[in-house]
């Protein structure tokens, strides 16, 4: 059901200070930062040749990430992005696995529909599945 890794998404409390590390330090094309308010954060996308990090600093009150800073105060990987055909289909498969969806699909940061997937039914990693 999932084909590429469309991104692994790295949250950090300090999206300029992050942004310059990868431009900086390894060299990477990093865009300006973004932001999200429907998503509660800022976003920055750094292009690699194969896949995409996504730099997630919070933005507003409830940032769905603030909770993950707390824990993480050095930042970390809070997610990764698997493609996926159809994101409906996608649901029909995870619900029939019993797996556990976050919320109804919605649009993500590229203007795609999105859906997060319990960390719990997955090894402990947060998964995006974005329909390609
Ligand atoms: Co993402």
């Amino acid at each position: 059901m999932i084909g590429r890794l469309n991104h692994v998404a790295i949250a950090v409390k300090d999206i300029a200070a992050a942004s310059a590390v990868y431009r900086d330090v390894l060299g990477a094309r990093v865009s300006d930062p973004e932001p999200q308010p429907d998503h509660g954060v800022t976003t920055v996308f750094i292009e690699l040749p194969n896949t995409k990090i996504e730099l997630l600093e919070p933005l507003g009150e409830n940032s769905p990430i603030t909770a993950y800073l707390n824990r993480h105060p050095d930042g970390g990987i809070h997610h990764v992005c698997y493609e996926v055909d159809d994101i409906d289909t996608a649901v029909e498969k995870l619900q029939a696995s019993h797996a556990r969806i976050l919320g109804a699909p919605k649009i993500g940061a590229h203007g795609k529909p999105v859906i997060f997937l319990h960390p719990k039914d997955f090894n402990g990693t947060l998964v995006e599945l974005e329909q390609a």
